[in-house]
């Protein structure tokens, strides 16, 4: 592992971009040395290309102000020999998402990406760090498919299932065979502020483009196995969701029920919930939360605007564990969207790599 890594985020001045560029301005071990965008930011400063789009609470990182952006797609090379790898989150079509993070890996540049291009590429770890870090090792069949000696994609899950995926992994142990999550999804998870969307104040959208089959088919590849070169999805549990749009800033929530083969009790849950420690944990990675799943005995506890910011955005909040009269056992959950759901959980992912010597 190196001291530090110099880094590039691809898509800076959009929201997950800034939220990047909060999380790396004093990060131990990651430095940004070059920005990205379309050709429309490309040749003027960070501060310039931003304008008044800065949407963080924080102001925007000095060190940056005036890096100049490059075009993501036309400087590629430039970029590359600037940087030790790149975290991507860009609004492009899937298949030019798709060629371009394929571009940055065969040129030798590993990727960190936040986009759902990638996730169902077969050979394309899909990591929660605390969940499934053993995917990493599909890196090398990756590697050998693409031609390349360090260059490969590794993605992050969609941030709606990052509540109930890490509340029930430690459960798996039971037998999960269905699972019924209705999520309540931020209006940052659209990129948007109640500045930049006043029709959601006072409203909800029952409907997410593509985020139910988000919901249901990214936990069955995060819960897969390796096979070869590929990752073989799970086949149970059964997952059916409904995702809503709520007029809450930050935080999506999940309404979870579950079903077991072999029903652990409440008591038990609860035990392995404070217990459970993950690899992140276990290596002290810099943006690893102490305690991941939290879980609140107050029955009007976890809520978004209290505790989305737990540990940094990085923890889990879990709360309302019943007795359901259908499935086993009802629970609600909660995470930050674009820390722990997109930006940050994408910094832990590297932070696991290069911890595994994937980065080098
Ligand atoms: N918001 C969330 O909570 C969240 C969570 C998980 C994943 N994501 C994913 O992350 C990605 C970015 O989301 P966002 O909310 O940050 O979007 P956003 O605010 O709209 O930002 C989009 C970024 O993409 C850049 N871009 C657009 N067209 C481009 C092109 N042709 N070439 C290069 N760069 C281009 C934009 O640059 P310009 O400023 O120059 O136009 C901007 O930096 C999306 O794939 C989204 O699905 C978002």
């Amino acid at each position: 592992m190196k001291e530090k890594y110099n880094v590039g985020i691809i898509g800076a001045t959009g929201m997950v971009g800034q939220r990047f560029a909060t999380l790396l301005e004093n990060h131990p071990w990651f430095h940004v040395t070059a920005l990205a965008a379309s050709p429309r930011s490309a040749g003027k400063t960070y501060e310039e290309a931003v304008g008044g789009r800065w949407l963080m609470d924080t102001p925007m990182p000095e060190s940056m102000k005036n890096i100049i952006i490059d075009d993501a797609t036309a400087d590629i090379d430039k970029i590359v020999a600037k940087v030790d790898f790149v975290f991507c989150a860009v609004d492009m079509k899937k298949d030019e998402i798709k060629a371009l993070e394929e571009r940055y890996a065969k040129a030798e540049c590993p990727v960190m990406s936040n986009n759902s291009a990638h996730r169902f590429t077969p050979d394309v770890p899909m990591i929660i760090p605390e969940v499934n870090p053993e995917h990493a090792e599909i890196i090398g069949a990756q590697r050998k498919r693409l031609g390349t000696k360090r260059g490969f994609i590794s993605v992050k899950s969609n941030c709606s299932i990052q509540s109930y995926v890490p509340a029930l992994s430690p459960l798996r142990k039971f037998g999960i065979t269905e699972v019924l999550a209705c999520t309540y999804q931020a209006i940052s998870g659209a990129g948007k502020t109640f500045e930049t969307w006043p029709e959601m104040v006072d409203n909800l959208i029952p409907f997410i483009g593509g985020e139910e089959e988000k919901s249901e088919q990214e936990p069955l590849k995060v819960w897969g196995h390796i096979d070869g070169a590929e990752i073989v999805k799970c086949e149970k549990p059964l997952i059916t969701t409904q995702c809503l749009r709520v007029p809450v800033s930050n935080g999506h929530f999940a309404a979870a029920f579950v079903r077991f083969e072999n029903k652990p009790s409440i008591e038990e849950i609860k035990k392995i919930w404070a217990e459970y420690k993950g690899e992140p944990q276990a290596l002290n990675l810099p943006s690893a939360p102490r305690q991941f799943l939290n879980y609140f005995e107050e029955d009007n506890m976890p809520q978004a605007k209290l505790h989305r910011n737990l540990e940094g955005g990085m923890a889990i909040s879990i709360g309302r564990l019943r007795p359901d009269t259908q499935y086993d056992y009802k629970f609600v959950c909660l995470s930050h969207n674009t820390l722990r759901g997109a930006a940050g959980g994408a910094v832990e992912m590297a932070e696991l790599l290069a911890a595994k010597g994937y980065l080098d």
